[in-house]
C-alpha cells in the first residue's frame, strides 16, 4: 500500500520535472554537466550534498538537480523579473519569508536568495507536494493580465512568484522551501551544505 503511494509520487515528479526542461529547452545545456558531477547513488541516497555548474545558466532559463530525491529549481533571473518582485508584495500572503521555509542566512527580503539573481528552491508545491510549473510569461491568458512570472501548480491552482513565494487565496499554505546551500565558487552551487560559518 504505502509502496504504491511512494510510486505515485515519483511519477508524478518525473512527469512533471521532464515537462518542465521540455518546455524551458535547458536540458541540453545544465542536464549532461551537472550529471557527471553527481556523487554515487549510495552517496545520494545518504542525502550527500549535489553541485550545480550554473556557467551556461542564461537569465531566464532554469535548471533542475536532484537533491534528496526532491526536485531542486535554480532560475537565473532578469534584470525584469528582479524588478518585478517588489511588486508583487500585497498579493503575497508571506512576502518578507517571515516562515521558517528558508535557512536563516536567506534574507527575508523579496528575493530570498544569496545573490540575487540566482534563484534557488525545491520545487514542490507546499500544498500536497505536486511539481509547479515555470511560467515565466507576462499576462498569460490563463494567469491573468497581473501575471508577473512566476509558477503554477496545475494540481489545485497554487501559485508563487518568482521566488517561490505564495499567493494569498491559494491552497498552499507557505512560500517555497529553500534547501541549503552555498556557492563553492562563482559557477557552481552546493546544494545540501550551507556557507561556511553559517552552520
Ligand atoms: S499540490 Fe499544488 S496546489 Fe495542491
Amino acid at each position: 500500500m504505502s509502496n504504491e503511494g511512494v510510486n505515485n509520487g515519483r511519477r508524478r515528479f518525473l512527469v512533471a520535472s521532464t515537462s518542465v526542461i521540455g518546455a524551458v529547452g535547458a536540458v541540453g545545456a545544465a542536464v549532461p554537466f551537472v550529471a557527471s558531477w553527481n556523487p554515487s547513488a549510495k552517496a545520494k541516497a545518504a542525502g550527500a550534498p549535489v553541485k550545480a555548474d550554473i556557467s551556461k545558466l542564461e537569465p531566464g532559463q532554469q535548471m533542475i538537480v536532484e537533491w534528496r530525491g526532491k526536485p531542486v529549481w535554480i532560475l537565473r533571473r532578469t534584470a525584469e523579473a528582479l524588478a518585478n518582485l517588489e511588486k508583487l508584495n500585497d498579493q503575497l500572503a508571506d512576502p518578507t519569508s517571515a516562515v521558517q521555509q528558508q535557512p536563516g542566512y536567506i534574507p527575508g527580503t523579496s528575493e530570498r536568495a544569496i545573490k540575487p539573481e540566482y534563484m534557488v528552491v525545491t520545487g514542490l508545491c507546499t500544498h500536497l507536494g505536486c511539481s509547479p510549473a515555470y511560467r515565466p510569461e507576462l499576462a498569460p491568458e490563463d494567469l491573468g493580465p497581473g501575471w508577473l512570472g512566476g509558477f503554477f501548480c496545475a494540481c489545485h491552482g497554487s501559485k508563487f512568484d518568482l521566488s517561490g513565494r505564495v499567493f494569498k487565496g491559494v491552497p498552499a499554505p507557505t512560500n517555497l522551501v529553500i534547501p541549503p546551500h552555498a556557492y563553492e565558487s562563482e559557477n557552481v552551487i552546493v546544494i545540501g551544505i550551507d556557507p561556511e560559518g553559517t552552520a
